[in-house]
């Protein structure tokens, strides 16, 4: 990153949000595969990976992991939001999130399939664009910018645990204006609908829901995009309609009816894949559009999700998988 870019964001985000999270990218717990917080950390010592990866081939399920990894569909969701004003009826928000693009190459070329072919009026990536959480985030900008290319107008991005600060400027130069703590409105016949971001709230925990909720009056339709699920009890006192997360990959490799083997937050079974609420709030957690670590998906198919957000009525009508 520039040095002019570094004091563009100093000057967008304050001098503390920056270095706190430059301090905190810089330290060596930054560095570890995966940010887990488990016990023994058996990835520090052996090449998981690779070794899952081995496993499942050994398993003749190597054809199907990788068919089931390429094969993003479009989920529908459908949202009663008591706040929602009465010119978003029906606002179609597209939602794409750990789309780790630079861990296989033939991902891309599906996923802006995908996008083309889904007529949306805004859209939102919830975090980690790339695959591991250090190095050369370059290879991932080349592809966003071809996904990003096929969004609506009203596009925002916000960082996950994957990513570091410094790729700010170039997810934005690639299409996809980062809210870092940050609030955006969309305008329709004089109605608001506010669309919060806040930084990653899992690993470098750079959230702040208290000032994203500021910007916005007391009454507004707030929706709230987070990296990870794992901050909903916050972020109903503080008050937002609806939460849009990723980061579990909801699983990813899973057991028969979708039952995680692995899930990297403490969260409770409900918030790991798919719809919740939590008190006033309702949130969905997706499964992911990309995977991680291994191109590979195992009973929890990726996806591509499109919110339907509604004044009234039930809420949940009709969701399907095309
Ligand atoms: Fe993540």
């Amino acid at each position: 990153m520039e040095n002019e870019d570094y004091l563009a964001l100093e000057k967008r985000i304050g001098r503390e949000h920056l270095s706190e999270r430059l301090l905190r990218q810089a330290g060596n717990s930054a560095k570890l595969l995966h940010q887990g917080e488990g016990v023994f950390r058996l990835e520090k010592f052996l090449p998981v990976d690779s070794l899952v990866s081995i496993g499942l081939r050994c398993c003749g399920l190597g054809g199907l992991v990788r068919r089931n990894f390429l094969g993003v569909r479009v989920v529908t969701r459908h949202w009663s939001l008591p706040h929602l004003p009465n010119a978003f009826e029906g606002f179609r928000l597209l939602q794409l999130t750990d789309l780790h693009l630079d861990l296989d190459p033939e991902l891309t070329p599906v996923i802006e399939h995908l996008v083309r072919s889904t007529p949306h009026d805004a859209a939102v990536v919830t975090g980690d664009y790339r695959n591991k959480t250090d190095g050369d985030y370059g290879p991932c900008m080349a592809g966003l910018e071809r996904i990003t290319s096929f969004f609506a107008p009203e596009r925002w991005g916000i960082l996950g645990n994957h990513d570091c600060i410094e790729m700010v400027p170039s997810l934005e130069r690639a299409g996809l204006p980062v809210l870092l703590n940050e609030t955006a409105d969309i305008r329709r016949d004089g109605e608001i609908l506010w669309i919060a971001g806040i930084d990653d709230p899992h690993f470098y925990k750079m959230h702040d829901l208290r000032k994203v909720r500021s910007f916005a009056p007391g009454e507004a339709c707030v929706i709230l995009l987070s990296h990870s699920p794992e901050i909903y009890s916050e972020a109903e006192r503080v008050g937002f309609d609806l939460q849009l997360s990723g980061h579990t990959h909801g699983g990813q490799l899973c057991l028969p009816g979708g039952l995680p083997v692995i899930v990297p937050c403490r969260v409770d079974r409900m918030f790991v894949n798919g719809r919740w609420s939590y008190g006033t709030l309702q949130g969905y957690t997706s499964p992911g559009t990309g995977s991680c670590a291994i191109a590979a998906r195992l009973n929890c198919p990726p996806e591509i999700t499109l919110h339907f957000l509604h004044c009234a009525g039930p809420a949940d009508q009709a969701d399907f998988v095309p």
